[in-house]
């Protein structure tokens, strides 16, 4: 086995990726889509297990946009039952790794088989100390700050008053509070566009994009990217220290 590279020095603490490219994969081989799904599902072990190694706190990856419905019915159900299969044989490498399994989006949208997928999944891997993986699915970000807009109204009226709302009071609301910035997003496929992706999430993030299709996504791509994360000077809107 090749020996692993050393870990970067400057790691960004969450990064985010918009999985895209399975399919074109798969068409320019002259393979079936679904055969691009099924690499892809192998790349995010890859992936995941590499962020983990070098310290990456927490991964959330794009695995189904909440617009992806509009796709044939019987891609969608393949998407589906890999998820399942993914998320039954992954348990084993999540222990293995100390990573513990989150899911944000319209989650209950999803089918209970799915849903029980994702819950097993989620408590067996509840103390994992290493990285957070969370996968998007059902996902949507203008989808989420409604939700969150929702469920803060919500909240008003139980309390019969609309409590303050700063910025770090609202996204207490987002689906996973803790993950509210993204460092570093990362996208396959050649687009340079967000898709509806942690919108509220990204809004200082780093953009890095590549070509690549997805299942042609490689350790040392992920480590490039982290690379050119670490020679940026974030700002957040100050000036440059001198
Ligand atoms: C990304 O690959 C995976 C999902 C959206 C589920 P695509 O399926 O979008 O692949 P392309 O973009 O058509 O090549
Ligand atoms: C984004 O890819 C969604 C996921 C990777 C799950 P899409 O293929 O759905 O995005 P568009 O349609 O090219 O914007
Ligand atoms: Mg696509």
């Amino acid at each position: 086995m090749p020996a692993l590279p050393a870990a970067p020095a400057h790691v960004p603490r969450h990064i985010a990726i918009i999985m895209d490219g399975n399919g074109r994969w798969a068409e320019q081989k002259g393979l079936p889509r679904h055969k691009g799904h099924e690499a892809g599902a192998r790349m995010v072990r890859t992936i995941t297990e590499e962020c983990a190694r070098i310290g990456v706190q927490r991964l959330t990856l794009y695995a189904f946009s909440a617009e992806n419905w509009k796709r044939p019915k019987r891609e969608i159900d393949f998407l589906m039952k890999l998820l399942k299969r993914y998320l039954a044989g992954e348990r084993p490498s999540l222990m293995k790794n100390g990573i513990r399994f989150a899911a944000i989006g319209r989650l209950h949208e999803l089918s209970p088989e799915v849903l029980a997928e994702l819950e097993k999944t989620k408590a067996v891997t509840r103390e994992n100390p290493k990285m957070t993986m969370t996968l998007a699915l059902n996902y949507g970000g203008r989808g989420e700050i409604v939700d969150a807009a929702r469920a803060f109204a919500g909240d008003a009226l139980r309390r019969g008053k609309v409590p303050e709302l700063t910025e770090d009071e609202f996204a207490r609301y987002l689906y996973d509070p803790a993950a509210a910035e993204v460092d570093l997003l990362i996208r396959t496929g050649g687009d340079h566009r967000v898709s509806n992706f942690l919108l509220w999430e990204i809004s200082y993030a780093e953009l890095w994009f590549t070509k690549d299709y997805w299942p042609d996504f490689s350790v040392a791509t992920l480590h490039a990217a982290i690379d050119d994360f670490a020679r940026r000077e974030r700002r957040f809107g100050g000036l440059a220290e001198r």
